[in-house]
């Protein structure tokens, strides 16, 4: 396989000090909607990376669920690898990328859980099935077999008949407070435009970087 000579390059649009807005949330959010509208599959999908106990970085995708100005959300086990590096250090970063759009953004923040109600509320919004499937599944565990995860969920949804199972305790949502973003627009040569806005007090001080 050769991958030395894969390349493309990036000529779409371009990002200035004039394109941002004083609130980066605000910038995000025009992001977003271009990023929804032009249809992009799975554009709330985004890599959230911690550091566990072990000192090393681990990715992993999850789905962004809301955004305001307080900060990002999205919903998980809270004892699966990603909920215990977060209780033993809540630093982490959100990344997106957009390839449609030539666009990355990160997000460095501060992670807290959510409100017990927002779980609630979110977790009884799912299709059954979803609930289902994450009542019986202790995320990031060990299991002897596929068959042992079908065995629980067909346990437990015949046990329910068809009313929602109870949320786990250890299920809900992480509400993401932003330290810092970066906004990474890709350009022709290489050049690409990278601005980034790093929290000072309640400001945020705008600052283009070196691609
Ligand atoms: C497109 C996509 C969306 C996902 N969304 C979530 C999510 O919102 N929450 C979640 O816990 N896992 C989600 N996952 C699964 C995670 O990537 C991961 O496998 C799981 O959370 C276990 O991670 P951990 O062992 O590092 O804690 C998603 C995976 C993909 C590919």
């Amino acid at each position: 396989m050769k991958l030395d000579s894969i390349r493309r390059d990036y000529k779409r649009a371009s990002l200035t000090k004039k394109d941002l807005i004083t609130d980066p949330t605000e910038f995000f959010s025009k992001w977003m909607h271009e990023a929804l509208s032009a249809g992009l599959r799975d554009a709330t999908s985004m890599a959230l990376s911690t550091v566990g106990e072990d000192g090393f970085p681990q990715s992993r995708i999850v789905l962004l669920k809301d955004f305001n100005s307080d900060g990002f959300t999205f919903f998980t086990n809270y004892q699966s690898e990603k909920g215990r590096a977060i209780s033993l250090n809540p630093k982490i970063s959100l990344h997106f990328f957009w390839p449609e759009l030539e666009r990355q953004v990160r997000i460095s923040g501060i992670a807290e859980k959510t409100p017990v109600q927002a779980s609630e509320q979110y977790f009884h919004s799912r299709p059954l099935d979803s609930q289902i499937a994450a009542a019986v599944s202790a995320q990031s565990s060990e299991v002897p077999s596929r068959d042992y995860l079908e065995e629980k969920f067909s346990n437990l949804k015949n046990q329910l008949k068809g009313n929602d199972p109870e949320r786990p305790e250890h299920w809900g949502g992480y509400l993401v407070r932003p330290v810092k973003f970066e906004f990474w627009q890709g350009r022709e040569n290489r050049l690409h435009d990278r601005m980034v806005y790093e929290k000072q007090a309640d400001n945020w001080i705008i600052k283009r970087l070196a691609p």
